[in-house]
């Protein structure tokens, strides 16, 4: 059931791997997605030393004997806070199955340790153009992101319904498709445009087992699919986030040409950390996607990964009955 070329490659039940999400993609979240069948994944920015992702690592891989995956950093083109070179060592030696690469740099640079380390390399992108180079440099996987989604938007802002055909069509690699992905629906409509799983961010920020506050659980049932906006499109860093007074006035600073240096208060981790650990709800910029307007329960992740699954076939047999 749901075997693809990325089920085989990952050796997970399910094609659904929940995409790294700084601050909240902790040993215990990325744990409770791989035993239910999924990819949970870990993400190594969230650490400045090696010793501390070692043990994260460890600490996920006693909550679970399913493989896990670890995300690596690239969207810093220089002077990054935390030493990428010395957590591939770490993942290769604590024997992590996959690693997520994501940002503006190519991930050319690791991928010949991690394959030598018998490491799974995912890259995950926004366009076409980066997809292929990615296949080139020798990713096993490239995750392709729709411009719906709750992270780093890409400036080209191409949707998932027309950016993972266009990834499969110049893809020879298997293609995961995120980007407003948060049910059934999404699911099984990745996999007919192509994609051979899904990678889910936002949907899995309004589970039980995610560490996000509380106060921004209860914000995402309220939000409406309308209620996002696009910042950072003048530094060249757009991020998807829900309507705040941060937002606003990111927007506005932008609007009269604010620099990078007057941002980065209000854009910065810190504030971030504040908004989803401590529930400050305008303390940051609330990093969301679309499918926040399709979201009215808090489920566990096991009921959530389930519930895509189960209904998925129903799907299935619904467009059978159409006679597709
Ligand atoms: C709160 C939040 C934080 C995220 N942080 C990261 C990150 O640090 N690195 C990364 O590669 N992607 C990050 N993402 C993107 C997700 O991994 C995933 O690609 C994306 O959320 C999928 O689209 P969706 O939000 O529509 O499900 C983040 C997304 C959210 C919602």
């Amino acid at each position: 059931m749901f075997k693809t070329r990325v089920t085989e490659i990952l050796g997970i039940e399910y094609p659904i791997i929940a995409g790294g999400m700084m601050p909240l993609s902790t040993a215990e979240f990325a744990a409770a997605v791989s035993n239910a069948g999924g990819l949970g994944i870990i993400i190594s920015a969230n650490f400045t030393t090696a010793s501390g992702l070692r043990e994260e690592i460890r600490k996920a891989k006693s909550l679970t004997d399913k493989p896990i995956g670890v995300n690596i950093n690239l969207f810093l083109r220089e002077g990054a806070p935390w030493p990428n070179e010395e957590f591939i060592e770490v993942v290769i030696e604590e024997g992590i199955e996959a690693v997520e690469t994501s940002g503006i740099r190519s991930p050319a640079e690791y991928i010949p340790r991690l394959r030598e380390g018998n490491v799974k390399v995912m890259h995950k992108v926004t366009t076409v153009r980066h997809a292929l180079s990615a296949e080139q440099a020798g990713a096993d996987i490239v995750g392709i992101i729709g411009s719906e989604q709750g992270g780093a938007v890409g400036m080209d802002e191409v949707t998932t319904m027309v950016i993972i055909p266009a990834a499969v069509n110049a893809l020879k690699v298997p293609v995961v498709a995120g980007g407003g992905i948060g049910d059934a629906r999404g699911f099984v409509a990745a996999l007919a445009l192509g994609a051979e799983g899904v990678i889910i961010g936002t949907r899995f920020m309004a589970t039980k087992e995610c560490p996000v506050h509380p106060k921004f659980k209860e914000w995402m049932l309220r939000a409406r699919e309308n209620d996002t906006v696009i910042l950072e499109r003048s530094i060249r860093m757009t991020h998807r986030a829900l309507k705040n007074r941060t937002a606003d006035k990111v927007l506005e600073m932008e609007a009269r040409g604010a620099s990078l240096e007057e941002l980065l208060p209000l854009i910065g981790g810190e504030s971030t950390r504040k908004l989803f650990l401590e529930g400050e709800l305008d303390a940051g910029i609330a990093h969301c996607g679309q499918i926040v307007g399709l979201i009215n329960e808090i489920p566990t992740v096991k009921e959530l990964i389930e519930g895509i699954v189960i209904e998925a076939k129903a799907i299935g047999k619904r467009l059978d009955s159409l006679g597709i």
